[in-house]
């Protein structure tokens, strides 16, 4: 290695590979390279990191650390970067590690030593976690609209559904008959907590990290406020040891991407069950679907089940992140930048999955009839018999153990409830007459659950038209 003469020292930011490499005697090699740079994956953060590195140049600006032709040639050199990555033009390289330092030599080349001054008062550690933090709330921001269509989706489906009966389950065991809006309104309930924490954790994502430079804050009088407001942030953090090295508020994303993924995968479940011959519930649009290479009959709900195995990578990662934190002491260490590709990953999975999901529940095909036919059997409306004694004074345990005798009939004879003539129910119980029938009929039984959170047909409509109206775009 030649020594550095006073000239060279000078030039090594733009001659020398590594932005730190006057230190090193000697240099790494290619596959410790490739090991510890993060270019391949973190150049999605260049955007980001842009907007990142001119708030910061407008605040040197303004508390004159740099001057104002400075500014105005890092904004011009900015602009042509940004120009270059978005035209696919920009020569990522490697031996420059990550976005950050691919960037500021590209700038450095541009526009000279304006481009050298950036970095004062900034390390990558501050920039980096300010660059995640950013792309985190536009990720959120987006996931959150998804839910809203999503929602949408549902409750408009769920109006057209409002009076469609379908047998509720517990246990995959025909319990109570249900209206299928309200099936689909539960779901709608989901995906809005999805995104009430997504909105809570956007709260704690929002706090500016830059200034705490390296670990430790820096010596020049910054502005940090004023880079808060630049760049949108509610707030600055605190402590410049924890702004640099804690990713909470990704592993809060992370964990709510889970949830979001774990309700679309309940989701998922019903869909293929649906789907399946067996019950018939529904059809899925083609384009949602697959055939068989071998068997010519077979329509397979590929999306649905597909999205249900993406669950597995999503909370993989919740996993990956938890774990990647927990054994590191404070400040800053290189463990960090394992936090990005399974960040991304978890917010393209959802984000496409959320995309896909608005358009296949649009093109769900109701057949009204089968989920009438499947309430019809299992004796849904056992409960409602048992209700009607309790309303005429028996107690709840005696009436449960009457219904009971008469399920067990019915069994026998081969029918439903509402099938056994009135003689015949009267020797269960003799407080049983003619309008049991009403009861024992699924309208009956659905429009007499009519209390906030019932299955009622009123209830659902009133909550479906509520909904639509809170996620119609506005
Ligand atoms: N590429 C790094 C990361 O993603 C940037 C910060 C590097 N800081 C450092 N001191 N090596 O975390």
């Amino acid at each position: 290695m030649p020594k550095n003469t006073s000239s060279n020292l000078q030039n090594q930011f733009a001659n020398k590979a590594q932005a730190w490499s006057a230190r090193f005697s000697e240099p790494v090699s290619d596959l410790v390279k490739r090991y510890t740079a993060s270019v391949s994956f973190d150049q999605r953060l260049a955007d980001f990191d842009i907007q990142g590195s001119l708030a910061h140049a407008d605040m040197l600006e303004s508390i004159g650390i740099i001057s104002t032709d400075d500014k105005a040639a890092i904004e011009r050199g900015m602009a042509q970067i940004l120009e270059e990555i978005h035209a696919g033009q920009f020569t990522w390289s490697v031996d420059l590690e990550d976005v950050h330092l691919n960037i500021e030599k590209r700038l450095v080349e541009l526009i000279g030593d304006a481009g050298k001054r950036l970095h004062t008062g900034r390390s990558r550690n501050d920039q980096v976690a300010t660059d995640i933090r950013l792309w985190v709330r536009n990720e959120i921001d987006i996931a959150i609209d998804l839910l809203r269509q999503l929602r949408h989706k549902l409750a408009s489906l769920a109006l057209q559904h409002t009076d469609t009966i379908l047998p509720g389950f517990t246990h995959l065991q025909v319990a109570q008959p249900v209206t299928f809006g309200h099936h689909l309104l539960a779901y709608a309930e989901m995906f809005g907590r999805d995104a009430e924490r997504l909105a809570d954790c956007r709260k704690r994502v929002n706090r500016l990290p830059l200034g705490a430079a390296a670990l430790a804050g820096t010596s020049y009088p910054i502005d940090r406020e004023r880079v808060a407001r630049t760049l949108g942030f509610d707030q600055v953090c605190r402590n410049s040891l924890d702004a640099v090295s804690d990713r909470d508020f990704a592993i809060e994303f992370c964990a709510a991407a889970a949830l979001i993924m774990t309700h679309i995968s309940r989701l998922s479940e019903e869909l293929v069950l649906w789907m399946s011959p067996r019950i018939g519930f529904i059809d899925l649009a083609d384009r949602f679907c697959t055939g068989s290479s071998i068997m010519p009959q077979k329509k397979n709900p590929d999306v649905p089940e597909l999205a249900r195995g993406k669950t597995g990578r999503v909370n993989g990662h919740l996993i990956a992140l938890l774990t990647l934190m927990k054994g590191q002491p404070l400040a800053y260490n290189k463990d960090n930048q394992e936090d990005k590709e399974g960040l991304f990953d978890s917010a393209d999975t959802i984000r496409d999955t959320l995309t896909i999901f608005v358009d296949m529940i649009g093109g769900i095909r109701v057949k009204a009839d089968a989920m009438r036919a499947a309430a019809l059997q299992g004796f849904a409306t056992a409960t409602d018999l048992a209700d009607y004694l309790v309303k005429k004074g028996v107690p709840f345990r005696d009436a449960h153990e009457t219904v009971a005798h008469a399920v067990r009939e019915c069994e026998q004879r081969g029918c439903d409830l509402a099938d056994l003539p009135l003689d015949d129910l009267q020797k269960f119980h003799a407080l049983i007459e003619q309008d049991i029938y009403s009861v024992l009929t699924l309208e009956g039984s659905v429009a007499s659950r009519n209390h906030v959170g019932g299955t009622a047909p009123a209830r659902v409509k009133q909550e479906a038209e509520r909904i639509v109206a809170e996620t119609s775009s506005s």
